[in-house]
Parts: C-alpha cells; sequence; structure tokens
C-alpha cells in the first residue's frame, strides 16, 4: 500500500497481485489512516478498532461501524497509475 494526495484529499493505492485499486485513505469510524493498517488479500484493516474493508469495493467486511470507504477508478498506463477524481 502507499498513499497519493490528490487536491489535498489522501487516497491509497493498493496493489493486489499486481492490480490497482485506490480508495479513501481515511476510515469513516474515528478517521484513521488505512493505508497504516495490514492488508491481507483485497481486505484492509483499520490500524485503530481493526474495521476491514474490501479494496475492491471499499465495502465494510467487519467492524464498529456501518459505512463503507469511497473508492476511485484506477486505470494503469505504461508505469503510471491514473485514478479518476
Ligand atoms: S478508526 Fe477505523 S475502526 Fe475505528
Amino acid at each position: 500500500m502507499t498513499v497519493v494526495a490528490i487536491d489535498r484529499e489522501r487516497i491509497m493505492l493498493a496493489n493486489v497481485d499486481g492490480q490497482f485499486f485506490a480508495l479513501r485513505d481515511m476510515c469513516g469510524h474515528r478517521n484513521a489512516p488505512l493505508s497504516r493498517g495490514r492488508l491481507e488479500g483485497c481486505i484492509v484493516e483499520c490500524p485503530l478498532h481493526f474495521a476491514q474493508f474490501d479494496v475492491r469495493t471499499g465495502k465494510l467486511v467487519d467492524g464498529p461501524i456501518s459505512a463503507d470507504v469511497p473508492v476511485y477508478e484506477v486505470r494503469v498506463e505504461g508505469d503510471t497509475v491514473l485514478v479518476k477524481w
């Protein structure tokens, strides 16, 4: 995982077996940066209270909240990862 900033918004980029996914780098529970969490397969775990989200969809898998995380369309052109904003 890594973080990029677009218009002051932190976007987390996840590389899952060579496929890239982009989502807002903020857990909706207490605003923790998901990029500091743990990525296992397609599931990222929030570092604070361990909510889990599917990086492909942003859907909440488990945790103390009910909100999903916004995801953004990603396209790869050569060595460049483009995020639709
Ligand atoms: S801040 Fe992410 S689960 Fe609490």
